[in-house]
């Protein structure tokens, strides 16, 4: 049973479910920090962390900043526009580069699958993958397990079904691999043209109709439509992905019964998920981001060495 992160997070694939629970456990102390009007705790104080973001984000960037900003670690934030990577320096180059100023942690998002994996192995510091091509997003994941267990009270056979685009997408893979190890039921429903092909062998239900998901789950984790990553072909138009498998109130409706809705962001309102139905009274997509500081504090917190006995005492008394 092993009750340490060990030196990096690059998915939930390779975490135990006592790991997993040792990270949302932790998170839970520190929700409470970002409630405060003094949203500083010394935890991390002295520490240096990077940010390279080398894909577009606004969540997972702008949460990991506030989490070490909150955690009083130092932080600066880089990007291939306006780096020297822009200059064909490279990914191991530029991370030892940032070494050589004696840095802490790197938290990296990335094109490429495995680049988290590619750079831990190769630097001093601790790796966090923010989003790695269509890999892995374990913060992302951890997130969205806190958030089924805060509305849930556990995740325990509970009926989750991941809708749309699995075939491109790392929180899919995250979410997969973490429900089923904390004992949730899980389905995925899309086009079979975004399905994996060895989809059924991530131990997963398979649904072909949105209706007969609906009818399944509790909870619908819905995912974006992602156009970037597609070169044509994957569905006939967008307004035909809505028809078929877009999340609607009519079809909610329908279940007779809640079903909470959950959306990791960027939406496509009215391709994937009309605006009453992200907008209304089942959904957590904003519970979701909030959870996503607290998640994203216990992972530094524990990768720096953290002791989760000590998280509530750790976020003690406000900086001043
Ligand atoms: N959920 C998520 O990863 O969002 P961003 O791309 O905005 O970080």
């Amino acid at each position: 049973m092993t009750k340490t992160l060990g030196k990096d997070l690059l998915g939930l694939e390779p975490l135990s479910t006592e790991q997993i629970r040792l990270i949302l456990d932790t998170a839970e102390p520190f929700k409470e920090v970002s409630e405060r009007q003094i949203k500083k705790v010394p935890a991390l104080r002295g520490m240096t962390i990077v940010n390279l973001f080398f894909e577009a984000s606004t969540r997972t960037r702008i949460s990991f900043e506030f989490a070490e900003k909150r955690l009083s670690a130092d932080t600066v934030n880089v990007g291939s526009s306006g780096s020297s990577v822009q200059k064909g320096e490279t990914l191991v180059d530029t991370a030892r580069n940032l070494e050589a100023m004696r840095i802490n942690m790197v938290v990296i998002r990335h094109s490429a699958s495995g680049a988290a994996h590619f750079l831990a192995d190769r630097i001093q510091s601790n790796v966090i993958n923010a989003g790695d091509g269509t890999h892995e997003h374990p913060t992302q994941g951890l997130l969205d397990l806190l958030t089924l267990r805060d509305h849930f009270g556990t995740l325990e056979r509970r009926r989750v079904c991941i809708v749309g685009d699995v075939l491109h997408s790392r929180v899919a893979r995250s979410n997969i691999w973490g429900l089923t190890k904390m004992g949730a039921e899980v389905a995925v429903c899309g086009p079979r043209s975004l399905l994996p092909k060895d989809i059924a062998e991530f131990g997963v239900i398979v649904f072909k109709r949105i209706e007969e998901a609906i009818e399944w789950a509790e909870a619908l984790n819905i995912l974006r439509l992602q156009l970037e990553r597609m070169q044509g072909g994957y569905i006939p138009s967008l307004r035909e992905y809505n028809r078929v498998f877009g999340v609607t109130r009519e079809r909610l409706d329908r279940a007779g019964r809640p079903v909470l809705i959950m959306h990791p962001g960027p939406m496509n309102r009215g391709v994937e998920i009309d605006s009453d139905v992200a907008d209304g009274e089942h959904s957590v997509i904003l519970d979701q981001v909030t959870n996503g500081v607290a998640v994203r504090m216990a992972v530094l917190y524990l990768l720096a060495g953290g002791r989760p006995e000590l998280a509530d005492a750790a976020k003690g008394a406000s900086e001043r």
